[in-house]
């Protein structure tokens, strides 16, 4: 108990106060930083402790992870990091605080594409970046590939978030991938011309423009959707649009990761690869996906009944490592057009 309370205190205390705890937690627990929610992975860990009997601490925080991480080196508690988006988790290999992990359950469960070649970081769940768009102002099939939101007949009808976050780098950097960085350029600049204001907000905040008639099309991430049902404030949003999958050049609907990587220091480390193991499983991929409306990364694990109503579609199976190879690109496009400056 005494080193649990240590653990979840760990951002205020001094690295060395970890040095002790981390090798007596040894054999029954896993420690975990998350950019996730805790109650998103709540329920999946909760199964892993009744399965296994290891105990799992989580310190959640949306921010500054990798800089805690680099700070605490070798002498930090952490055993696990969940976090969402490509670039995190690419943030976390660059900084070179995660460790390779190579197994033949994760091999199986997850696949390649959604996997780092090295082992340095594994998706556990997949988001398309869909396009809203208004129930009342956009009749169903006009809107088939992001190519539609350049059209003029949009001008000032298009919403997005910053082209910098991280949800459009991944888009932009597929997109590079697929069609080089000059017509990526053209798209965005036609994105650009269309925009109905300066973008901001996140993602739900583009929806809701929608709901206000600022905005006839936003890009979002499809378990926004899931999430507006649920919150009695934003129903009304999510109940103003409706979701179309579009089409990258013929290779399907840019989809990102929600993911999982192990620190290079882990003091508990076949604890952590049995919780990674549980995690890319048929039970905790179906709660997992479940919780946060997305989808399991786990070939034939089934969708929850929302997610299904959405319909289905094709994803784009580029590798995600392929994407974050273009984030600087993607990054330098954003700021050549100059997209977050507005139409
Ligand atoms: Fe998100």
């Amino acid at each position: 108990m005494h080193i649990t309370r240590t653990f979840l205190a760990g951002a205020a205390l001094a690295v060395s106060s970890f040095v002790g705890g981390a090798t007596a937690l040894a054999a029954e627990e896993v420690n975990i930083y998350s950019f996730r929610q805790p109650f998103l992975i709540q329920p999946m860990l909760d199964a892993f402790t009744a399965e296994t009997g290891i105990r799992t601490n989580v310190v959640f925080t949306n921010q500054g992870l990798v800089e805690r991480l680099k700070a605490e080196g070798m002498n930090s508690p952490a055993d696990l990091v969940l976090t969402v988006d490509i670039a995190r988790l690419t943030e976390l290999a660059k900084a070179d605080v995660v460790q390779p992990v190579s197994s033949a359950v994760l091999d199986e469960n997850i696949p390649p594409n959604f996997r780092d070649p090295k082992g340095l970081w594994f998706g556990l769940t997949t988001r398309a970046r869909a396009i809203y768009a208004s129930k009342e102002r956009v009749p169903k099939g006009t809107i088939t590939s992001y190519n539609d939101l350049t059209d003029p007949k949009w001008k000032g009808k298009v919403c997005s978030r910053p082209g910098d976050h991280s949800y459009n780098i991944g888009l932009l950097g597929a997109m590079i991938e697929h069609v080089g960085i000059d017509a990526s350029r053209t798209w965005l600049e036609g994105v650009k011309a269309n925009l109905g204001e300066k973008p901001t907000g996140a993602d739900r905040n583009q929806v809701k423009e929608i709901m206000e008639g600022v905005c006839d099309l936003a890009l979002a991430n499809t378990y926004y959707m899931g999430a507006m049902l649920d919150d009695p404030e934003q129903r009304a949003w999510a109940e103003s649009a409706y979701m179309v999958f579009p089409d990258l050049d013929g290779h399907g609907t840019h989809v990102n990761i929600s993911g999982m990587a192990m620190t290079k220091s882990a003091p508990n480390k076949d604890n952590a690869l049995k919780l990674m193991e549980f995690l890319s499983g048929e039970e905790a991929q179906e709660l997992y996906a479940t919780v946060n409306h997305e989808y399991p990364v786990k070939p034939g694990v089934p969708l929850s009944p929302l997610v299904a109503s959405w319909g289905e579609f094709t994803g784009d199976p580029i590798p995600l490592a392929t994407i974050a190879s273009h984030a600087d690109e993607a990054l330098r496009l954003v700021n050549e057009t100059g997209f977050n400056e507005g139409p």
